[in-house]
């Protein structure tokens, strides 16, 4: 008998962690789809952070919409750009509008009637963009605001907006497991306004647990022990209200808390300043709406 040998790893201060390159972290290529706040108001309130007696800066709102819209290209990503439309105010929230999965458009369903147009403006792009996979939903859904995808997962809120019947539907069309979450606090009315998904080719998420019912709580960490766990301070920032492209994560600017936990991960995460937006509910990933492709088969597959 001999004794095993242990490998102790040289010790690392967390500091020096976040020193080092972002080594494990590579960005993929991304196609989103924007619509510019040309005629963002907040002239009706369907979530708690819509006061329609606060002002909103409209050319503030547009520069700091084309700041998102540029630092995506900057990064190597594609826009795709939706025509905004005067009568939709809260149309530059294009993830609302459809949710595409390996060339798959699901079309959205909006719960409220003023933004029930949005969803047929989306499908008319999708047509007139060569898409032909569209489906027309029977149930509610808001788009990527309640759907999130993950390697495993199709990742599904509801409670507020999208009905529970739409996830048995996108589970049918997608061909991909559906795991319904229970929205409980109405400032996190939408699943990624509580949740992003950090590395989509794995199963990494980061999310604030206090938005969840307990039993979805329990879901989410024996799906995802090692996510990002975020306080408070952050999620009422509307920091989980991200973008990933596997390495750079675009945040709002006032989640502090989370960027050293993103850095210690290995993440670049860009802090961008969405504040006008805010005031309708929403921040960065409420305003993307990422275009998955159909996946290339791989060399000899037939
Ligand atoms: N005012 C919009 C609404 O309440 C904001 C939508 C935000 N979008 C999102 N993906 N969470 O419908």
């Amino acid at each position: 008998m001999h004794a095993q040998t242990v490998r102790i790893p040289p010790f690392r201060s967390p500091a020096a962690v976040r020193e080092e390159p972002a080594l494990n972290r590579d960005a993929t290529p991304r196609r989103y789809l924007m619509c510019a706040p040309a005629h963002f108001r907040v002239t009706y309130s369907i979530n708690p952070w819509m006061d329609p007696s606060k002002p909103v800066d409209l050319p503030l709102a547009n520069t700091q919409w084309e700041d998102l819209r540029d630092r995506y290209r900057s990064l190597g990503h594609t826009v795709e750009l939706l025509t905004p439309r005067p009568d939709l105010p809260d149309m530059v929230f294009a993830a609302n509008g459809a949710t595409v999965i390996d060339g798959r458009v699901l079309g959205a369903l909006f719960a409220y009637r003023e933004r029930y147009a949005e969803a047929e403006a989306h499908r008319e792009w999708f047509r007139a963009d060569g898409w032909t996979d569209i489906h027309e939903p029977a149930h509610v859904n808001e788009g990527e605001g309640d759907f999130a995808v993950t390697a495993s997962y199709l990742l599904a809120g509801r409670g507020f907006r999208s009905s529970p019947l739409s996830h048995g539907e996108a589970q049918e069309f997608f061909g991909r497991p559906v795991i319904g979450l229970d929205l409980v606090d109405p400032r996190y009315y939408h699943l990624d306004t509580a949740l992003c998904v950090l590395d989509d080719a794995a199963d990494e998420v980061m999310y604030y647990p206090g938005a969840f019912s307990p039993g979805s709580r329990a879901v989410l960490a024996r799906l995802f022990p090692d996510a990002l766990v975020a306080e408070e301070a952050d999620a009422v920032a509307l920091g989980l209200n991200a973008v990933s492209d596997g390495r750079h994560v675009l945040i709002p600017q006032a989640a502090t808390g989370l960027l050293d936990p993103l850095r210690d991960r290995g993440f670049e995460p860009v802090p961008m300043d969405l504040g006008e937006l805010l005031k309708g509910g929403g921040s960065v990933k409420c305003c993307t709406q990422e275009l998955r492709p159909r996946p290339v088969p791989r060399e000899g597959a037939v």
